[in-house]
């Protein structure tokens, strides 16, 4: 088996981490136990590219057991636990010595360039050929396919121009290197029945390409299941920025005045958490209704320019770029902490700091860095700017992942068992599923339904089964 992680030794730790969260992940282990004679899966080549942490070890084992063969990525530098990494590759029955599980490309701190190594290795399948599935977290893997077969048919790999990012040189580089004249990516774009999509950000690329008409496949919106961006993004956000803060920092967070750049799902669940570690928490938003919301929820709602001097700690939530410049940070207080939990690093302008004048950067510990400015003052860049609940601690807990990745699992069953049915076009699971995946996650809380009776059902115009609202409800 081919394969690339840290240390294989760890194994046994991930292994051990796995069984304890397969007991936190109940969505996960009911759909293993719904189609574990059918196993729909069977046949299918997925490739996966989304942070290999002991939670998606579970996803990728599910998988597996309904009938994938699978090849999995993270899709940050920053994100994989090693020991989740060196289980999966050794599986549940191989040894350290005769791993027999899922071939993964992770390591913990990967340079970008092993970054996209490790994409393209996944891309490729043993003896030939590519996956005919693709899970995506951010759509990384999705964009590599999309802008090989698009080199191809025009027959030229751009040159980097001088305003490109690294990273851009970095993929047009490994693009001139494997865009082939036998059209390498254009077969194994041919043979990719669909891709499920994790994250808004991910989600926002395949509306832009199915906008364009550029869109290669058909796509699965995962993230807007409701029970994935109003759960995962929220609450999953809630534990996990505080976690960040804490494992990287150690900071007191109370009575700190903390910024919460974005009223998303993730900014509401952030500024919800920093509110309740004692934060004074201050919300910045484009939009009038998420505005309305924070400042109905309490917040102080006012620009970054206003509070960027007062604030102790930021933390950007928007999916959008530019949200913290290196000017901002040079205005920003002694020791202030500037974090994201955005998909992508562009939302502090990490490029920009490193441009600054006489700047210092110091690591104190991997993923942690204070940048000094010439006048003497420094602050704290959590991640290098990338997203600090998975770069710093460990991303979302098993429970709440377990709504997201159940959503993941019925979307990849969906596209590749019912292809014809799914012209290229991004779709979301319709509510009779999302419903499906709340209820699996009721018992394991102890809630209790109320059952409709039919005469209710009747009056509000449902069916007792469901589904209970309609396609434009909000939550
Ligand atoms: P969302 O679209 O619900 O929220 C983003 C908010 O930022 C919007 O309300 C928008 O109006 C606001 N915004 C945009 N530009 C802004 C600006 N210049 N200043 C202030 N506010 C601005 O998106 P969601 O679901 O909250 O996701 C946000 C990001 O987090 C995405 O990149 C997503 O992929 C990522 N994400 C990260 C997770 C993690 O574990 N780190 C988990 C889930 C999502």
């Amino acid at each position: 088996m081919d394969f690339k992680v840290a240390d294989l030794a760890l194994a046994d730790f991930g292994r051990k981490e796995i069984q304890l969260a397969e007991h936190e992940m109940p969505g996960l282990m009911a759909i293993r136990r719904e189609y574990a004679s059918a196993r729909p899966l069977s046949g299918a080549k997925i490739m996966g590219s989304l942070h290999m942490t002991i939670q998606t070890a579970v996803l990728i084992e599910t998988l597996v057991e309904l009938g994938a063969d699978v090849r999995w990525v993270s899709c940050n530098i920053f994100s994989t636990q090693d020991h989740a990494a060196a289980a999966v590759v050794v599986g549940p029955q191989g040894t350290v010595e005769d791993p027999k599980g899922v071939p993964v490309f992770a390591w913990k701190g990967e340079t970008l360039e092993e970054y996209w190594w490790c994409t393209d290795q996944a891309l490729a399948w043993p003896g030939g050929g590519g996956p005919n599935m693709i899970l995506d977290d951010g759509g990384d893997a999705t964009l590599l396919v999309h802008k090989g077969a698009e080199y191809e048919k025009a027959g030229v790999v751009p040159s980097a121009s001088e305003g490109d990012s690294e990273e851009w040189k970095i993929i047009l580089d490994l693009l001139h290197r494997t865009v082939t004249s036998e059209n390498r990516w254009t077969q194994v774009a041919e043979g990719i029945r669909g891709v499920t999509e994790e994250t808004t950000t991910g989600v926002h690329r395949l509306y832009e390409m199915f906008k364009s008409g550029t869109l290669l496949f058909p796509a699965i919106n995962v993230n807007d299941s409701v029970t994935k961006s109003k759960f995962d993004n929220k609450y999953g956000c809630r534990h996990s920025v505080i976690d960040g803060l804490n494992r990287a920092t150690d900071v007191l967070i109370g009575g700190k005045v903390a910024v919460v750049c974005g009223y998303g799902d993730v900014g509401k669940g952030c500024a919800d958490a920093l509110r309740g570690q004692g934060a004074r928490v201050i919300v910045t938003e484009i939009d009038p209704i998420c505005a309305l919301q924070a400042a109905m929820d309490g917040f102080q709602v006012t620009t970054l320019d206003e509070v960027v001097g007062i604030a102790d700690i930021f933390v950007t939530t928007t999916g959008n770029y530019d949200i913290i410049t290196a000017d901002d940070m040079g205005r920003m207080k002694h020791q202030a902490i500037v974090s994201n939990i955005g998909h992508f690093d562009n939302e502090i302008d990490m490029a920009g700091l490193a441009k600054v004048p006489g700047v210092v950067k110091t690591e104190i510990k991997p993923q942690v860095h204070t940048w000094t400015f010439p006048d003497g003052h420094s602050i704290l860049v959590l991640a290098e700017g990338r997203l600090m609940n998975l770069g710093c601690a460990t991303g979302h807990p098993s429970f709440v992942m377990s709504n997201s990745f159940t959503n993941q699992v019925i979307a990849q069953i969906e596209l590749f068992t019912k292809t014809e049915e799914y012209p290229i076009g991004v779709y979301t699971l319709p509510k009779h599923l999302d419903e499906k995946v709340a209820r699996l996650h009721l018992d394991a809380l102890g809630v209790k339904l109320t059952k409709l009776s039919k005469a209710q059902a009747e009056y509000i115009g449902v069916d007792v089964e469901g589904p209970y609202k309609p396609d434009h409800y909000r939550y």
